[in-house]
């Protein structure tokens, strides 16, 4: 016995081609997990409406297996190409979207990416994070509020960013220290947190794969517009995984993974005050980005 028959015109379970996605639909068992059985439903929907479209010769056909053929072998403990492909056709994105719509005002989110690495270490605020002196002094501050623009003390940033060559520490091991550029800090009862960095530079997501060779074959860079990367937590809200971007990087309006949201450009001015100078160990002049985050309540 079968069920989910989007029509009764499928006789007896016989292909053909008119009413070809409702007749492997309706091989769903009623059994079935209901959630499994809607989201196989709606994908076999939408991948027989494409082909239709599409009307592939069995060689695209095949090419198109042998991509996620090699998509898969290309997977590996620390790399994920299915992830890649997600992130350049925005689907990441958009199914971020989707589980975390907030209220205007509040930090959204945007990609994590695979350049994470738990256990940062975990600073003072005013700390600085470059570990190896190169790149462009910035200082970045402000404060972690709540919806009514209140200070949330206790809340953990989670910091990492390119060096300004657009590399992480984990791609350039042996040149960069551990863990540059990346670190923990806590705000204060005021809300406040404070560390210094420098400014990041835009990269090119991991192109050596079947997913770089597409973008190449579509006319499309693999370019990530420079960003620094936040995981903000705080008892009692959402968590909220996002970057700032900088405002002048050549691929704002492009970046491969549609990460860029307009809430999260960043202004990075130019300042030479000799007591922020001092009191950061900063070189005068320096750069400074002041920006606060937002969080909804859990
Ligand atoms: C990143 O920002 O680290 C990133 C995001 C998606 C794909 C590759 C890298
Ligand atoms: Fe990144």
């Amino acid at each position: 016995m079968t069920a989910h028959l989007d029509t009764d015109i499928a006789i007896g379970g016989l292909f053909e081609e008119e009413h070809s996605a409702e007749i492997v639909n309706a091989r769903i068992s009623a059994d079935a997990n209901p959630r499994l059985a809607q989201v196989m439903a709606v994908l076999t929907r939408h991948l027989h409406a494409a082909i239709k479209e599409i009307e592939p010769t069995h060689d695209e056909w095949f090419k198109a297996i042998e991509f996620l053929t090699r998509t898969g072998q290309m997977c590996t403990d620390w790399r994920q190409e299915y992830i890649l492909l997600s992130d350049v056709l925005g689907a990441t994105m958009l199914v971020d979207a989707i589980n975390h719509r907030r209220p205007k005002g509040a930090t959204p989110n945007t990609i994590l990416g695979p350049f994470y690495v738990a256990n940062a270490p975990h600073y003072e605020n005013g700390a600085n994070i470059c570990l190896d002196g190169k790149g462009e002094p910035t200082l970045v501050s402000g404060r972690v509020l709540d919806t009514n623009g209140q200070p949330i003390a206790g809340a953990t940033l989670d910091i990492w960013q390119t060096n300004d060559e657009g590399f992480y520490d984990v791609q350039q091991k042996g040149v960069q220290p551990d863990y540059n550029l990346r670190g923990l800090f806590t705000t204060g009862a005021d809300g406040y947190y404070a560390f210094r960095t420098v400014k990041p530079r835009h990269y090119p997501i991991p192109a050596d794969g079947p997913v770089g060779k597409l973008l190449g074959e579509l006319g499309r860079h693999p370019n990530r517009a420079a960003h620094l990367h936040f995981i903000v937590t705080a008892n009692g809200y959402d968590q909220v995984i996002t970057h700032i971007f900088t405002p002048d990087c050549q691929y704002l309006h492009e970046d491969t993974v549609f990460g860029v949201k307009k809430e999260l450009i960043a202004e990075f001015t130019t300042q030479s005050d000799p007591a922020v100078a001092e009191r950061y160990d900063l070189p005068v002049p320096f750069l400074a980005v002041n920006w606060d985050f937002v969080l909804t309540p859990a």
